[in-house]
């Protein structure tokens, strides 16, 4: 790994700073994102009134939409480990009126600042895969769930990724080059071992399909586009023509009418058993 950039951390993964909280804020308001955040609420089956928990809050946009189900009456904690997409968070919360909902707390999902037992479910999608030690955050959302309180949690298989370019040894190397923004880049394949073992009934795994076969202006690929390129650029691995000429690689597609893009997502519903 060459030495870290701007966008990536000593360890090589992906920074959430201002900058990276707009562009991911353009990229989860895309409708594939937007549809993405309901199955993960679908999940949860949530009811008004309820507590729960959302690990890693991103720009806010999830916990806003969970805060909104819940109603006023609901309250929801959230904890984020980056500073700056707490902010995010509080302002969006504002703007949407739902602050008195939500309890944001700085803090790691390898240790929830909260006592064992307190709620009725545990939310979080695409956290975890950043999680270095997976298995102690499967540990803490298990022990901060009331007994017959359920989980749903989401994450990325990259090892999925379909991203259509003529050169394909460039595309291979760019994905493996992505692959050290994050922690896991397979975490689900070993996900429903590491729930069941930390002792949850895992009821369903379903996937969640993310596919472009057109790179509009709001397509999630054209957002994603540029979050990568920028990351691999970071990263040294390739050479910024390297990378220019992936993007112009990917975007030729278009125009013959051949691009086609294609990620996996799995959700896991699970309970702790009473
Ligand atoms: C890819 S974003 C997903 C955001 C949000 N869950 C969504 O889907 O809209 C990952 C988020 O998890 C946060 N995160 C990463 N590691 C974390 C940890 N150990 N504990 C809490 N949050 C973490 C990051 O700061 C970032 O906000």
């Amino acid at each position: 790994m060459a030495a870290s950039s701007r966008n990536q951390s000593k360890s090589g993964m992906l920074v959430f700073d201002e900058e990276a909280g707009r562009k991911l804020e353009a990229l989860y308001l895309t409708d594939e994102a937007v549809a993405r955040r309901q199955a993960l609420r679908q999940g949860l089956q949530l009811s008004p009134g309820e507590c729960g928990l959302y690990i890693g809050s991103g720009p806010g946009l999830a916990p806003c939409d969970i805060a909104r189900e819940l109603g006023p009456t609901g309250r929801l904690a959230v904890v984020e480990k980056n500073a700056t997409m707490l902010t995010l968070t509080e302002r969006r919360a504002a703007r949407d009126g739902l602050l008195d909902r939500l309890d944001l707390r700085e803090g790691d999902a390898e240790a929830l600042p909260f006592p064992d037992g307190v709620f009725d479910f545990v939310g979080s999608a695409q956290v975890f895969e950043y999680v270095p030690d997976v298995a102690r955050a499967v540990a803490e959302a298990f022990r901060v769930l009331r007994p017959g309180a359920r989980a749903a949690l989401l994450d990325t298989d990259w090892q999925t990724l379909i991203w259509h370019a003529e050169d394909a040894d460039l595309g291979a190397r760019v994905a493996a080059a992505w692959d050290g923004h994050l922690a896991h880049n397979h975490l689900p394949r070993h996900l429903k071992l590491l729930l069941s073992r930390t002792g949850f009934r895992v009821e369903r795994v379903e996937p969640f399909v993310i596919l472009n076969t057109d790179e509009g202006p709001n397509a999630f690929s054209t957002m994603l586009l540029h979050i990568v390129a920028d990351y691999v650029r970071g990263t040294g691995q390739l050479s910024p023509v390297e990378v220019d000429t992936w993007v112009a690689d990917i975007r030729h597609q278009i125009g013959r009418g051949s691009y086609f893009f294609s990620l996996n997502y799995y959700l896991f519903v699970a309970h702790k058993p009473d």
